[in-house]
């Protein structure tokens, strides 16, 4: 590249565009690019990934899919009404809105490879208008029902048609996608990099740094049990069984991986439609210490689930896009520290996690 040319412009093409992270996202792009906002939670604009070669935060364009038809400014005018986006930010970001709205197809619910192919070719017809040098498919759906039956669920539709579009991927949710068992040799030949799964935002994210904390203490843990309450669309979607299984799944997981055994104990999702995007989560820890001393340490979480996902959205976004400039391919394990499940071989631990995160980071920077 001559220093006369712009630098090359990145997709983000994400599969449930409309949705309250996903509107999250590209409201808080715009916001942060015309510096309207800090990025605060956005680890990828601190100091330790200044030199990795990311894409600038101005140079990503959004599109995706969606079986949903809100505009995207009016999704993002129901946010700021419930309080998740800032009062008036709607309004200074309504054109960023707008564009990112015009390039959100159809999605689909269902379908074997052809409809796999309709997607990929959506996906790349973005590419080619935008002029975008490589595109990152970023998977921020509802949350599927564990998958069990014949055929692709969707998200591992929309997995094969990043593969067919030559994009890296991303799972943010609990789904299938990626590691659906037809997919992984695919996605093996394909040579791109992917990550997932499910985001790390909460009850989770403490879980990473507690958990470890008791096997390093050598205390012993009795019982974990846990409740999450929370409202909108995520809140509805979990309200299914089978699909607060899959998102249970990789709650259990670290607590395992972390104590060496599954401790006693539930976690439980409800559906309360009354606190919209805000989540309450709590955590009851039964553990034993000296001579059997029997302890309890709870734990209250109140967050705004799509303030804490968008900008880790972001730095997956950003990474990704970086991952596959540099040719890397497979389960992308370094990013650990963004998810409930993470692909590939890492540690449980939060900080070890970081650690892990910021050699990556270098790593990105010397390769360039
Ligand atoms: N917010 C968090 O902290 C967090 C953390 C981890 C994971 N997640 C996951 O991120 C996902 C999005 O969360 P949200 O709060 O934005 O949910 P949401 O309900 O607001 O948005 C989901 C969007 O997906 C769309 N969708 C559903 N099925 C689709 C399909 N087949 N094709 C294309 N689009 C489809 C819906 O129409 C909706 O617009 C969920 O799976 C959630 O579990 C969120």
């Amino acid at each position: 590249m001559s220093a006369f040319d712009s630098p090359p412009r990145v997709g983000v093409w994400m599969i449930g565009a409309r949705g309250s992270v996903a509107t999250t996202a590209v409201a808080g792009c715009a916001a942060l690019t015309a510096g309207l906002r800090p990025a605060t939670g956005m680890l990828t604009e601190t100091p330790p990934f200044a030199h990795s070669g990311l894409p600038a935060l101005s140079l990503l364009e959004f599109g995706g899919h969606d079986i949903a038809e809100c505009p995207l400014p009016k999704r993002a005018e129901a946010l700021a009404g419930a309080g998740v986006l800032p009062h008036g930010l709607p309004d200074a970001v309504r054109a960023e809105l707008a564009a990112a709205d015009r390039e959100i197809r159809p999605g689909a619910r269902e379908g074997g490879w052809p409809e796999a192919d309709r997607l990929a070719d959506d996906i790349q017809d973005f590419a080619q208008r935008r002029g975008l040098a490589r595109v990152v498919v970023v998977n921020v759906a509802s949350t599927e029902p564990v998958a069990g039956g014949p055929g692709l669920p969707a998200s591992s539709l929309y997995a094969a048609a990043a593969l067919r579009a030559g994009c890296p991927y991303v799972n943010f949710t609990p789904s299938a996608g990626m590691q659906h068992p037809e997919l992984v040799p695919q996605a093996e030949e394909s040579g791109l990099p992917h990550a997932g799964r499910d985001g790390k935002t909460g009850q989770t994210l403490l879980r990473a740094v507690l958990a470890p904390m008791f096997a390093q203490r050598a205390l012993e843990v009795r019982a974990w049990s846990g409740t999450n309450l929370l409202g909108g669309g995520d809140g509805a979607s979990l309200a299914d069984p089978a699909a607060a299984a899959a998102k249970n799944a990789g709650k259990a997981r670290v607590l395992a991986d972390a104590l060496g055994t599954v401790p006693e104990g539930e976690t439980h999702i409800d559906d309360v439609p009354a606190l919209g995007d805000w989540k309450t989560a709590w955590d009851h820890i039964a553990f034993e210490g000296f001579l059997g001393a029997r302890m309890v340490l709870q734990t209250t979480w109140q967050g705004c689930d799509s303030a804490l996902a968008a900008p880790l959205v972001l730095d997956l976004a950003r990474l990704m896009a970086r991952a596959g400039e540099l040719g890397l391919s497979g389960p992308v394990a370094e990013l650990g520290f963004y998810f409930k499940d993470p692909v590939g071989e890492g540690p449980v631990a939060l900080g070890e996690q970081y650690a892990r995160l910021l050699e990556f980071a270098r790593r990105l920077g010397r390769t360039r």
